[in-house]
């Protein structure tokens, strides 16, 4: 199913759960800046992320204190770069965006070869850790919480997911608003506001990465299956988020912040 799809299938009573789920992520991110600042969001362009990305720069000065921030791995596909660009024109603000360091790309290439991702899973995860999970260690520091678009029904491995947790691999507070939403409410949202999205949605990439590891799904498979789509889907973490699900810590007694319920469907329908 595709974005038009689940737009002409929104009835009023889901266009208004929508709406009542996003005021519920918004008062999320109020009381995040208020009790952890400062507190960061990790905007990758996905469709959730514009959906974070309205709910923090499309409210004016009503919206939460939280700095905007995307790691550019240097392999994105040109739809993200155009939309990065887009979103900053539509919202008329800059966000930050951090590198890999330089060395750290030369020797991956210098020992793997340029798509050197492709020849195993350790390869791959370690042009994932030298091209996102250190930059987003810089992004983190100094950071008492950190927001992201993740959602319990995209994978297996995120199933879990909680609203509010404590990261242990980065050592702050871990914010998901929309780890109850579904794919389905994610879109009536865009479309509601009129948010700017990735033009690859519309080319059946529901989930979209670096440009050599993503691909289009075809009908009924799962939302994340063109994702590093020679692997299995147990492998299938970037680093960012290793610990969804699995080694959560209970998130500490200062945490305030409210929590939401359950995840929804996982498949792209056909
Ligand atoms: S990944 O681990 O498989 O790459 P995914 O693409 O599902 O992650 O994105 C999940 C969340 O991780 C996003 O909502 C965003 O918060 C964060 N994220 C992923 N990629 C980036 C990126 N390039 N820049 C900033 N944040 C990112
Ligand atoms: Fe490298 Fe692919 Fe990971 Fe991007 S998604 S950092 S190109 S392995």
């Amino acid at each position: 199913m595709n974005r038009d799809h689940f737009i002409e299938l929104a009835t009023p009573e889901a266009v208004r759960s929508v709406a009542e789920k996003a005021e519920k992520a918004a008062r999320l991110l109020r009381e995040a800046a208020r009790d952890y600042a400062p507190v960061v969001f990790a905007n990758s362009f996905g469709a959730e992320d514009m959906v974070l990305t309205d709910l923090i720069w499309g409210r004016g000065a009503e919206g939460p204190d939280i700095g905007i921030f995307s790691l550019d791995t240097g392999r994105l596909p040109a739809e993200t770069y155009a939309l990065i660009a887009s979103t900053e024109r539509h919202y008329g603000r800059r966000l930050e965006v951090f590198y890999p360091e330089r060395s750290s790309v030369e020797a991956f290439v210098g020992s793997h070869g340029i798509n050197g991702f492709y020849d195993s899973v350790e390869a791959r995860k370690a042009c994932c850790h030298a091209r996102k999970v250190e930059p987003l260690k810089r992004a983190l520091d100094g950071k008492k919480a950190w927001v992201t678009g993740l959602r319990a029904a995209q994978s297996p491995t995120r199933e879990a997911l909680k609203p509010v947790t404590f990261d242990a691999t980065f050592g702050l507070v871990k914010l998901n608003p929309l780890a109850d939403w579904s794919e389905h409410d994610v879109w009536i949202y865009l479309h509601e506001k009129r948010v700017p999205y990735n033009a690859l949605h519309d080319h059946d990439y529901p989930s979209i990465g670096c440009a050599p590891c993503t691909r289009a799904v075809r009908p009924g498979e799962d939302i994340r299956a063109g994702r590093w789509w020679w692997e299995s889907p147990a492998t299938k973490e970037c680093g960012l988020h290793v610990v969804e699900g699995r080694l959560q810590r209970a998130v500490p007694a200062s945490v305030k912040v409210s929590r939401g319920d359950t995840p929804t469907s996982r498949k792209v329908a056909a």
